[in-house]
């Protein structure tokens, strides 16, 4: 049994197939390389240089190595990208996981991971926001991902599918053993950015927006480790091998920190004083996007194990250090 995961180069996926590795699964990545890294793909997972979306390539990938699941991150990430490029999004996120989905159902595949976002609540009318919470996404990004969790439900109701969606809330940190972390480079999530100008990589960090109607006038997000996130897809591997149905979980801590927070633990994990600007709101964001975690703690019995914000910070900056000495001896 093999477990091919899509985007195994990127960010998210590095460390699902470091967690696969480390309880020893066998694992294949598809990823095109277009932002993943060659490096990041850890051996002995082999990675296939292909689009998710060519369904030829996949098929034959699906067959040769007996993958009986599908973890599929590959996709754009980028909110804002989406709204200036919303049919790049719509090919990327919908339009290939479509064809990926139609090769794991003629191959026979029956269990799939999709790797959904928090941007399918859109402005949520109330927090926590659990998973019945209306689906309204204000961005390209976010209809892209929900369109992909509708094309599951079908495909799961007409063929012997079953899939677990996670919704994302924002992912952050690296791996504690500092063997990947996020590496894109122009970043725009915040505790990325501000370890970047840590390090001095970026000479200031800018605030968008004070005037929101949080207690201090900053936006309220719900960080989650990344190697607690790769850890919810295990347990979710686990529940669809043992014959569950399928699932839509929020993957949260269900605690919110504001941007002011944040910055505040950098700073007093860093012990570096970086200086910040306050300027307007960016388009888009939501005052609060905080989960409802009770479903997936009990539906997976998944409990986090580095939801410290200082903990979170301290991974990502480590990484950042890491990262500064590889481009720098590159
Ligand atoms: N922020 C700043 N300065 C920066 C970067 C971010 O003030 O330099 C603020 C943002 O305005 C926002 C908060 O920090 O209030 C978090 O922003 P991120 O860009 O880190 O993350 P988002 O909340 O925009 O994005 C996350 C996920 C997306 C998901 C989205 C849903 O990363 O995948 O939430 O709203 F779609």
């Amino acid at each position: 049994m093999t477990v091919l995961v899509t985007g195994g180069a990127g960010y998210i996926g590095s460390h699902m197939v470091l967690a696969l590795l480390d309880r020893g699964e066998d694992v294949v990545v598809v990823d095109n390389l277009s932002t993943g890294f060659r490096w990041a793909v850890p051996s002995p997972a082999e990675l296939v240089v292909a689009d998710a979306g060519d369904i030829d390539s996949v098929s034959r990938v699906i067959r040769e190595r007996a993958v009986d699941a599908i973890i599929h991150f590959a996709g754009s990430i980028v909110v804002p990208d989406s709204v200036v490029d919303p049919l790049g999004y719509y090919l990327n996120n919908t339009v290939k996981s479509r064809s990926l989905i139609e090769a794991a159902v003629r191959c026979g595949v029956r269990h799939f991971i999709f790797s959904s976002t928090a941007a399918v609540y859109g402005m949520p009318e109330v927090n926590p926001v659990a998973e019945g919470a209306r689906l309204a996404p204000i961005s390209p990004y976010g209809s892209s991902k929900l369109m992909t969790e509708t094309m599951l439900k079908d495909a799961a109701f007409a063929h012997p599918l079953a899939y677990v969606a996670l919704r994302y809330f924002n992912v952050a940190g690296a791996d504690p053993a500092g063997r990947s972390g996020q590496s894109t480079p122009r970043a725009t999530h915040l505790i990325k950015v501000a370890c970047e100008a840590v390090l001095g990589k970026r000479p200031r960090l800018e605030v968008f927006g004070t005037d929101y109607p949080t207690p201090d006038g900053t936006c309220i997000r719900d960080y989650i480790h990344v190697s607690d996130l790769a850890r919810a897809h295990l347990l979710a591997l686990d529940r669809l091998r043992s014959g569950s149905g399928s699932m839509v979980l929020n993957c949260g801590y269900g605690r919110g920190y504001s941007v002011l927070e944040v910055i505040d633990a950098v700073k007093r994990v860093s012990g570096v004083d970086f200086p910040v600007d306050y300027s307007g709101r960016r388009a888009g964001d939501p005052a609060a996007l905080v989960a409802a975690a009770d479903l997936i703690r009990t539906e997976l019995g998944w409990q986090g194990e580095r939801e410290d914000l200082d903990l979170i910070v301290a991974d990502a900056l480590a990484w950042e250090r890491t990262l500064a000495v590889r481009l720098a001896t590159a």
